[in-house]
């Protein structure tokens, strides 16, 4: 798969603006998730696929004493990053592919992911990357809306135009297992926002009508949970 054209697409979301809707979208199924991971003081967290570092930043806010580091391997995305950035909290942002991090061994104590993993050009790769810079007991967890039981998400890589990994729960499983992480959960995350509104709902070429959206809804954000073994 082509990781340039995957940056390609994801430069121009940092300029016109769609990466900063994604926090909207996706802000509430993030939140529910990072307080469940009960982060602890002194933790160091690798944000994989940071986007303009939303998540990145909502770690370091809402956790005193942790410090989250987001990659990303579009440079406007992390230019954006750097942009939006708090002086305040302790985050920040590099430009790495997931297939080539750019840190040391057993470097991170936590690892977290929303919406980026699958686009990987290298999927083994980037998820034995993902255990090498975790310590021996580091905890995982990575959020996906495209996997094959969320149905209404089939089209999208025909929409963006760009190669994605679609795998089914137990492929993300399988994935995992053999890239080396143990005790591999999977559950869903439903918004509890809900669908939205139907009166406000516009059709376009994600959600062409209501029962789509209501249905992607229902699926919810795929939750994978795993862990390096200590
Ligand atoms: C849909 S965006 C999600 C961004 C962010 N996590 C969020 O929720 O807003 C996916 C991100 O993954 C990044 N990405 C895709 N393939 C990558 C790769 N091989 N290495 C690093 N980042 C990658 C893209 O540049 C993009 O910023």
């Amino acid at each position: 798969m082509s990781r340039e054209k995957v940056t390609a697409v994801f430069d121009v979301w940092a300029q016109d603006g769609k990466a900063d809707e994604l926090e909207e979208h996706h802000g509430n199924v993030v939140e529910q998730v990072i307080e469940a991971m009960q982060l602890q003081p002194g933790e160091k967290v690798l944000d994989l696929g940071c986007g303009n570092g939303w998540a990145t930043r909502t770690i370091a806010k809402s956790n005193a004493g942790v410090q989250a580091i987001g990659i990303d391997a579009s440079p406007q995305m992390i230019a954006r990053a750097d942009e939006l950035h708090s002086y305040t909290i302790r985050a920040r942002y590099d430009f790495c592919p997931f297939e080539e991090l750019d840190f040391k061994d057993e470097e991170f104590d936590r690892l977290f992911s929303m919406e980026a993993i699958y686009y990987s050009s290298d999927l083994p790769q980037a998820l034995s990357e993902a255990h090498r810079v975790l310590k021996p007991g580091a905890r995982v967890d990575v959020l996906l809306d495209y996997y094959k039981e969320n149905e209404p998400s089939e089209r999208w890589s025909e929409l963006l135009g760009i190669p994605m990994n679609f795998l089914d729960a137990d492929g993300w499983r399988q994935a995992f297992e053999q890239a080396g992480f143990v005790n591999v959960t999977l559950e869903r995350v439903v918004d509890t926002r809900g669908p939205g509104d139907e009166s406000a709902f516009e059709p376009d070429e994600w959600y062409p009508d209501w029962a789509t959206k209501v249905r992607s809804h229902e699926a919810g954000t795929l939750w994978i949970r795993a862990e390096k073994a200590s």
